[in-house]
């Protein structure tokens, strides 16, 4: 009989391909992956560290599993991702019944591992970094599910050192993948139905920065655009200091490039900013949306944001107000400073009280979601065009799909729409979604 696996996922976008990886490789094993913890023979969970709320949500959700396995010795439980990478062996000995760990270079490892529990009961943990040679080599393949929309990495890693951040010490010093296998994968998964792809990094405007022998990303976004059949291209995340004018113009220029860009300022404080080591001051950052806005006035924009970085005072957030008033976010991700184990602001001395950071943190939630509301508002009325995604679940014959802008609209419609465009009146608009009707097939 097929044996069953478990698969939960955290975190950012890059864990879910990485999830989508270890399901095929698991698949390969004659694995058959189910929705429940309950059934399955192998559980894992695909982990994110970079707050400390994510981190011990993972010891929650392992707590879940316990009785499981008390109840069926054999199961065997797994953790990856980046607590893993953070934590290794320590996991193994914090938590009796868990059976392996593998760090964010070691999935290609996962059926040696998996092997040595199965055979020999043997408890595993691989964290290695692998040198850039060999990872290159390790993007393993994908599950095949049919969907419109996908993602695609084209580097991983991170070098800038950002003071507060996790990421560069568990996933490793930024790789970029060749554009000829970049290319060849969306032309494949075109063939197979997608229709929108989403590149991937944890700073894709350092794609081959290291490589003066592939194309740097802006001329890979133009390749992609000119591949037949994929209708919208994305790309996730860029760094402003590495934003160039020729990534900008981009939006002027390609056609398939969505009128969206997701672009992380974290403080409206230049003092602030110099402590969090992100090498560009506000007005340099202002710049550079001013000339977003201009090549492509359509543009929205959408943001992360931290509070309560440490030594951050009233005129410090002041600073931030003003930025995201200034900028006008359709959407802004915030959060309250982690501090990381490893991180240079872990160190930093911080005298400001949890009061003090969770009431600047409404009063910026408050700011955010006002602008927010005023911006999805101008939607309503308009007809859009909406690349048709799946079902909805919002109701029977209802089907949903995303503007240029990423908003996500439900309306009355046949399922043979799915993969394409067509235009939608948008009749409410709702606080994370719209609601609209088929103006007309495109
Ligand atoms: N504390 C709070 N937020 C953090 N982020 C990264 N590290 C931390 C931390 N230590 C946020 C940043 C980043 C987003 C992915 O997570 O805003 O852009
Ligand atoms: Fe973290 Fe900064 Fe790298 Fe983003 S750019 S992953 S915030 S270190």
């Amino acid at each position: 009989m097929k044996k069953a696996f478990y698969l939960e996922t955290f975190g950012c976008q890059m864990n879910v391909v990485d999830s989508e990886q270890i399901a095929a490789l698991l698949t390969g094993l004659g694995y058959h992956q189910v929705g429940s913890a309950e059934n399955a023979d192998l559980v894992l969970l695909n982990t994110c560290s970079v707050r400390d709320k994510a981190e011990r949500k993972v010891y929650g959700h392992l707590g879940r599993f316990k009785p499981i396995k008390d109840k069926r010795p054999d199961l065997i439980i797994g953790v990856g991702g980046c607590v893993a990478q953070q934590e290794g062996e320590k996991m193994l000995e914090k938590v009796s019944y868990l059976d392996l760990v593998f760090g964010t270079h070691n999935i290609h490892r996962l059926p040696e591992l998996l092997q040595e529990v199965e055979q020999n009961r043997q408890r595993g943990c691989e964290t290695t970094f692998h040198d850039r040679d060999t990872r290159l080599n390790l993007f393993p393949e994908r599950t095949v599910q049919e969907s419109v929309t996908r993602f695609v990495t084209v580097m991983q890693g991170c070098d800038n050192f950002c003071s507060y951040c996790i990421v560069p010490h568990v996933r490793g010093r930024e790789i970029s993948r060749s554009s000829s296998d970049i290319v060849a994968e969306v032309k494949s998964l075109v063939a197979q139905g997608v229709r929108e792809v989403t590149l991937l990094g944890q700073n894709v405007n350092s794609y081959n920065l290291k490589n003066d022998e592939d194309v740097s990303f802006p001329q890979l976004l133009e390749l992609i655009n000119g591949i037949d059949g994929l209708q919208r291209l994305r790309f996730a995340t860029s760094h402003p200091k590495d934003l160039t004018a020729e990534l900008i113009n981009c939006f002027g220029s390609l056609d398939k490039l969505c009128k969206h860009i997701h672009l992380p300022f974290q403080s409206g404080s230049d003092r602030i900013l110099k402590l969090m080591n992100r090498g560009y001051t506000a007005a340099d950052y202002l710049d550079k949306v001013a000339r977003l806005k201009l090549v492509c006035p359509e543009i929205r924009l959408t943001t992360d944001i931290i509070v309560g970085f440490p030594g951050e005072t009233e005129t410090d957030f002041q600073a931030t107000l003003d930025l995201v008033e200034q900028v006008r976010y359709a959407d802004a991700f915030t959060f309250l400073y982690s501090p990381r184990i490893e991180t240079a602001a872990a160190k930093m001395a911080d005298d400001q009280s949890a009061l003090q950071k969770q009431q600047r943190f409404d009063r910026l939630l408050d700011l955010q979601q006002q602008i927010s509301a005023e911006i999805w508002e101008t939607d309503s009325d308009q007809v859009l065009p909406v690349l048709v995604e799946g079902e909805s679940r919002q109701g029977e014959g209802q089907v949903f799909g995303r503007t240029t802008w990423n908003r996500i609209v439900n309306f009355q419609g046949s399922t043979d729409l799915i993969g394409k465009t067509v235009a939608v009146k948008i009749t409410k608009v709702f606080r994370n979604s719209h609601v609209g009707e088929l103006a007309e097939a495109e």
